[in-house]
C-alpha cells in the first residue's frame, strides 16, 4: 500500500517536471507570435519592405538590440515602442526562441 503511494507520488513528480519545460517553450512561442505580423512567422521575414528577419539571430545580439531599442540607444521607427512592452526575462526567452529558428532560405 505504501509502495503504491510512493510510486504514484514519484510519477506525479516526473509528470510535473516534464510538463514544465514544454510550457515554457510554449510561452516563448506565444510571445514570438506578437512579432509575426512584421517579422514573419517564427521570425522568417520574407524580406519584403526591408523588414529584418529574426530567425537565426544570435541570442546575444538579439538581447542587445532589444535593450538598445527599449533604452532609446538604437534609432527605430517602431521597435523602441514595442521593446518597452517586454521584461528582461521575456526578451531572453524570445532571443532563445528566435536563435533556434531556421532563417528563410
Ligand atoms: C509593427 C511591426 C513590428 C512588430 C510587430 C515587431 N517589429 Fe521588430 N522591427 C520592426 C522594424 C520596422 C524594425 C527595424 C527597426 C525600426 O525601424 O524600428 C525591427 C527590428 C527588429 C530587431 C533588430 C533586427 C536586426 O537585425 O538588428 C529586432 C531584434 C526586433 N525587431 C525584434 C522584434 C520582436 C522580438 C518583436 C515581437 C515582440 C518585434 N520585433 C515586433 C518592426 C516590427
Amino acid at each position: 500500500m505504501r509502495t503504491t503511494t510512493t510510486v504514484a507520488a514519484a510519477l506525479m513528480a516526473i509528470g510535473l517536471a516534464a510538463a514544465a519545460l514544454p510550457a515554457q517553450a510554449q510561452q516563448a512561442r506565444y510571445l514570438a507570435a506578437n512579432c509575426a505580423n512584421c517579422h514573419g512567422t517564427d521570425g522568417r521575414s520574407a524580406g519584403g519592405g526591408g523588414m529584418p528577419g529574426l530567425a537565426g539571430l544570435s541570442a546575444t545580439y538579439f538581447v542587445e538590440q532589444m535593450k538598445a531599442f527599449r533604452e532609446g540607444k538604437r534609432q527605430a521607427t517602431i521597435m523602441h515602442q514595442i521593446a518597452k512592452g517586454y521584461t528582461d526575462e521575456q526578451i531572453v526567452a524570445l532571443a532563445d526562441y528566435f536563435s533556434k529558428q531556421q532563417p528563410q532560405k
